[in-house]
């Protein structure tokens, strides 16, 4: 039986790991890209010339074109099973505050669309769908946060989502789908757009080594459970491969604030970062009393999620999935790859 995938948001950063593993797995890949006017996928650089991945120009909120690929696929293959890991938002949580329709928009008419197609073209029988949920839905609740949390959510990115979260429990319940939510917490790579934040941390270290730029930042109390994207792609994958369909947590069982974020990279390039004053007015200076970094009002959002560390027993139980890569790992994989990469 042909293995097909087909994924949403193929250009991002999960999905290129995704790609890859689902490939080295003798997966068929068809793709959805959204058109930029950049036409260049440099995510999946080495990968845009293997014969089993087909990417597609469409959108999720343009149900013409989710049709369209289900009608390429049904046509094209006749023994196959179906893996859908929808993955396409506008993911930053800042930026939702800026642009909430559209966030909005993306994120609940991206799921339901995908879920009327399958169902409306009575594909439901052989296809499996993963929708992609977030530990923001917890918001400030209680840590550590688990499947059994209540959701809590502080921005539209994280209202939008929960929307979606509970249509994927509708649409399992309602049409006997086979449809699981994964509540992944911060998760990240070299391949992370550089406004999120550890990215934005190893990028700092290397501009602050060779051009002493001063790396500005938002709110540096919030802590954050961040793991690394590859190990997270893996457990998308095994929650398809279950024998029923059921949400799993994600996560590493550590946290960090973004402060002790900044000590550890520029830690690895011996800099030890002491803080002076307080608020919009903190700055973190090297041991030789240069500023390394300063507080800009510009980078803090109208509403924050406080504290997020995650509690993934679940997966380790049921998937057998756990993170292997240590936050310090990530940060110094991620810091090095900035080191040996800058480019002015
Ligand atoms: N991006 C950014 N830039 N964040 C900053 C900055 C800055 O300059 N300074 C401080 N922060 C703080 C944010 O306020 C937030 O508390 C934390 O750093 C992490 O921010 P992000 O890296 O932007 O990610 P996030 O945790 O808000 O959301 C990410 O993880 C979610 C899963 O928990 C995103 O990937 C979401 O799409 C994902 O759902």
């Amino acid at each position: 039986m042909t293995k097909i995938a087909f994924i949403t948001g193929a250009n991002g950063q999960d999905a290129s790991f995704l790609i890859e593993f689902l490939l080295n797995k003798n997966y068929i890949i068809h793709g959805l890209v959204r058109r930029n006017s950049v036409l260049d996928f440099p995510r999946l650089e080495n990968i845009r010339d293997n014969p089993n991945l087909h990417l597609h120009y469409g959108d999720v909120t343009d149900t013409s074109s989710i049709n369209r690929i289900f009608r390429i696929i049904k046509t094209n293959y006749k023994d196959f099973k179906l893996e859908i890991y929808h993955l396409a938002a506008q993911s930053h949580v800042g930026i939702s505050f800026e642009c909430p329709e559209y966030t909005t928009q993306t994120i609940t008419m991206g799921i339901l669309n995908i879920l009327e197609c399958v169902k409306n073209q009575n594909m439901i029988e052989y296809t499996r769908i993963y929708n992609a949920s977030t530990s923001e839905m917890f918001g400030n609740q209680l840590a550590p946060q688990n499947e059994m949390t209540c959701f809590d959510p502080k921005s539209p990115y994280a209202c939008a989502k929960v929307f979606a979260h509970n249509l994927c429990c509708v649409y399992r319940d309602s049409y006997n789908m086979f449809v699981c939510s994964g509540i992944l917490f911060n998760h990240s790579s070299e391949r992370r757009s550089s406004n999120f934040i550890l990215r934005k941390i190893a990028m700092g270290v290397a501009k602050y080594q060779k051009d002493k730029k001063i790396l500005r930042l938002g709110n540096l109390n919030a802590k954050r459970d961040i793991g690394s994207s590859m190990d997270y792609v893996k457990g998308m994958y095994l929650m398809l491969q279950q024998e029923n369909p059921e949400d799993f947590v994600l996560a590493t069982g550590t946290q960090y604030t973004i402060r002790e974020f900044v000590e550890m990279a520029f830690q690895i390039i011996g800099i030890n970062i002491t803080w002076k004053g307080q608020g919009l007015n903190e700055l973190g200076f090297d041991q030789y009393e240069n500023i390394v970094v300063n507080v800009d009002e510009k980078y803090f959002r109208p509403n924050e999620v406080n504290n997020l560390l995650g509690d993934a027993k679940k997966a380790q139980e049921k998937l057998g999935w756990k993170s292997n890569t240590t936050t310090e790992d990530l940060l110094r994989e991620m810091v090095e790859y900035e080191l040996n990469n800058y480019h002015i």
